[in-house]
């Protein structure tokens, strides 16, 4: 079992995690407009993945024997200058969802809720590499800068992510 407030933290986090698939989906959507399908195929990778963590924390909610329930999804910002602003926007909200599993972790070592600890060990891990994935390819795109053959090499290599 776990605690009403733990529960409404969990819900919380199905919110967030769903929220940056629907972010991760616009992103890829600005980056097929742009006929950058290697870096759209990336996004929607991620926004795949992004529902499967919302999907462990349903599944653990249930497990645990609480309800889960569903809030509104904030609109995601549509248009953007650049790649290079996009994956910066990506590696900051990796890092504001970093924060929200740390408050997590924070509540459950609180509560002494040792099950929900060990659930939230992978997101911990999870996460790590999450920002150091964006971080790196953050710093490719700064050195490409202006050179188109540099973003479309990128491109090329963001879109073998399967
Ligand atoms: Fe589920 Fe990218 O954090």
């Amino acid at each position: 079992m776990i605690s009403k407030a733990m529960e409404k933290a969990l819900n919380g986090q199905i919110n967030k995690e769903t929220y940056s698939a629907y972010l991760y989906f616009a992103m890829a959507a600005y980056f097929d407009s742009e006929n950058l399908e290697g870096m759209a195929g990336f996004m929607k990778v991620q926004a795949q993945e992004e529902m499967g963590h919302a999907m462990k924390f349903y599944n653990y909610i249930n497990e645990q024997g609480g309800r889960v329930t569903l809030d509104a999804i904030d609109k995601p910002q549509a248009s953007y200058k650049n790649p290079l602003e996009i994956f910066q926007l990506s590696l900051k909200h990796e890092k504001f969802i970093t924060d929200s599993i740390n408050k997590l972790m924070d509540q459950a070592i609180k509560e002494n809720d040792h099950a929900t600890k060990e659930f939230l060990h992978w997101f911990v891990k999870e996460q790590v590499e999450e920002e150091d994935h964006m971080a790196k390819i953050v710093s490719k795109l700064e050195r490409v800068g202006e050179s188109g053959q540099g973003l479309l090499i990128m491109d090329a290599q963001l879109g073998s992510r399967k």
